[in-house]
């Protein structure tokens, strides 16, 4: 099949981020005037090596919020934010905090994650999350649509779980990391293999 996107799908459910799958999920903290922020994001991605740099993307607006969520608000005002990565024995704690909860509340405390603080930021972190990079803020840039909206960070300092650390490398299989499909449907990392690129 094939379609352009202004002219519908036809099927039961848009297939778009299930086509671009499976992706990470950055687990965001934030810091801001009505307090600190949970949720998490898989419009996400690194993207640079020097100095290591990583984007999420917020794709619509909560009503209590001027034209964004909590997040994006939250780090405009503050210039830092905190993503922290999710095991899949963290996924329904994950799920919770992606609940369209007033402005204000702290879903740390509402799923019951345990809150750390950044080393080198003002903000908030899981604590017990296999790995946690602490951002600085670079852009945050409009994309066409209402309120779509990326938002680009350095990361400043890096903290891995010492038991996701093995034999030297951060290993994927030691917490089954967590991805995010299309629809309702997630993968997690039971199985890993390399491959040595040609000029190896
Ligand atoms: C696994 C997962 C991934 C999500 N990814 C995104 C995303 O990439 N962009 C987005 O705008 N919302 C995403 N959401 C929805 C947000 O988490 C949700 O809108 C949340 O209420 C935003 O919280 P905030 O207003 O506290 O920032 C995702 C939800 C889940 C469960």
């Amino acid at each position: 099949m094939f379609y352009r996107p202004e002219d519908g799908h036809g099927l039961p459910h848009n297939p778009f981020n299930a086509i671009v799958a499976p992706r990470p999920i950055a687990w965001v903290g934030t810091r801001g005037r009505l307090g600190d922020n949970l949720a998490p994001y898989s419009f996400f991605n690194a993207v640079a090596y020097v100095p290591p740099q990583v984007m999420f993307a917020s794709t619509s607006a909560k009503d209590d919020r001027d034209g964004t969520k909590d997040s994006v608000a939250q780090i405009e005002e503050t210039g830092v934010f905190s993503i922290s990565t999710v095991a899949f024995g963290q996924r329904d704690v994950m799920n919770l905090t992606s609940g369209p909860h007033p402005a204000g509340t702290d879903e740390f405390a509402l799923a019951g994650v345990a809150k750390a603080e950044c080393e080198t930021i003002d903000a908030p972190r899981v604590a017990d999350a296999p790995a946690t990079l602490e951002c600085r803020l670079t852009r945050v840039e409009r994309l066409p649509g209402a309120a779509n909206r990326v938002v680009f960070g350095e990361v400043v300092g890096v903290h891995l779980r010492d038991d996701c650390v093995v034999d030297g490398r951060f290993d994927l299989t030691a917490f089954d990391a967590l991805a995010r499909c299309g629809y309702r449907d997630y993968a997690v990392v039971r199985d890993v293999f390399e491959l040595k690129r040609p000029d190896d």
